[in-house]
């Protein structure tokens, strides 16, 4: 029924960052002792439920979805249920797919694992409320005969205690840079792209150990023609900065899903934070010379302040792009595409 064909947006199979992310954890590069400790809990026929913390991009998601493609090989996409808890707020979706998880009963397939249960991803899951938290325990007890959890969060303070001591603990660290320059170099050797080791260090030093960021910022150089210093430093700063204005611009007459690619491209291949984009954009508008500038502050401050005070990003920034729409005037308001 699954195969392994991978079914990727256009723009998810173009990007590094998925092309090498590694499908076994003996792959994962860096976090060694994680790993292991790992690959040692998988042989085992109890499963635990597992707690990943640590920063952005340094391989936890990787690193559960290895751990199922291990344990279920090609059949893992019928016995695996992938959550965001930042994406579908709310305890009561995260129920109702439990509970509808949890009914499905044993494992299906053709994998080898003697195992009798199903395992649900839990990403982002420090973004849930703490009633949401209490929650979620209670369905890890609920389902404890079928279901384990990977819950995967960036700051493990989040995570309310009695979901820690119910969980095996691993806390994944910023990436070392001798790791992150050699990943990258094996990259570029099999993009056969020309690189230097100087600005792969450059890399290194403004995006500290995250590895999804450096390779990112590698393949913005890399589509400028190579890996150089001077492309590096263009990648890293104007080149996603000079894109800023085109989405606004978007917005503004009214493209509203052009505005909102460019913008996804923006937060994830450049790996720019809302919040930057946010005061570039201010920048940019304050340079179009707009007719009405004040009602454009207005918007932006309003939505700021939503991103401030912890309202889902993805959602509010298409809600900005939407905003500027209407605030672009009637001259090409619509869905031009
Ligand atoms: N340890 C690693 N070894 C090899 N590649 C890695 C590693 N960590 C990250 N990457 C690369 O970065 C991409 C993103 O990694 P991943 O999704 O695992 O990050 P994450 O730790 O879950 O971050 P976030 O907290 O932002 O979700 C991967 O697709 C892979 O290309
Ligand atoms: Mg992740």
């Amino acid at each position: 029924m699954s195969s392994v064909t991978t079914k990727k947006s256009d723009l998810a199979s173009l990007m590094w960052t998925e092309k090498y992310r590694p499908q076994k954890l003996e792959d994962v590069v860096g976090q060694k002792d994680i790993i292991k400790g790992i690959s040692n809990l998988i042989k085992g026929r109890d499963l635990p439920h597992m707690l990943f913390s640590g920063p952005a991009g340094v391989g936890k998601t990787t690193a559960a979805l290895c751990i199922v493609k291990e344990l279920f090989g090609t059949s893992w996409r019928d016995n695996v249920l992938q959550l965001n808890a930042s994406d579908e707020r709310g305890i009561k979706m995260v129920r109702e797919k439990v509970k509808e998880f949890t009914r499905w009963g044993s494992p299906t397939g053709e994998q080898e694992t003697k195992e009798l249960f199903k395992i649900i991803i839990l990403d982002e899951a420090d973004e849930m409320t703490s009633e949401a938290q209490t929650a979620l325990r209670r369905m890890m007890e609920d389902g404890a005969r079928t279901t384990r959890f990977i819950i995967i969060c960036n700051y493990l303070s989040q995570i309310i205690e009695p979901i820690q001591s119910r969980c095996v603990v691993f806390r994944f660290t910023r990436l070392p840079k001798e790791v992150v320059l050699e990943h990258m170099e094996e990259i570029a050797k099999k993009e056969g792209v020309k690189y230097d080791e100087k600005a792969l260090a450059h890399i290194y030093d403004a995006t500290g150990g995250d590895m999804r960021h450096s390779i990112n910022i590698m393949q913005a150089a890399a589509g400028m023609g190579a890996i150089n210093s001077a492309n590096v430093t263009s990648a890293i700063g104007l080149s996603g900065r000079s894109k800023v204005g085109e989405v606004v611009k978007l917005a503004l007459a009214g493209k509203f899903n052009e505005a909102r690619a460019k913008l996804l491209e923006l937060t994830q291949v450049y790996g720019m934070s809302e919040g930057d984009f946010m005061k570039y954009a201010s920048q940019e508008a304050y340079e179009m010379k707009l007719e009405n500038p004040g009602q454009f502050a207005e918007i932006m401050a309003e939505y700021d302040y939503r991103l401030a005070s912890g309202a889902h990003p993805e959602i509010q920034m298409a809600a900005l792009l939407a905003q500027l729409g209407k605030l672009g005037g009637s001259s090409s308001s619509g869905k031009k595409d």
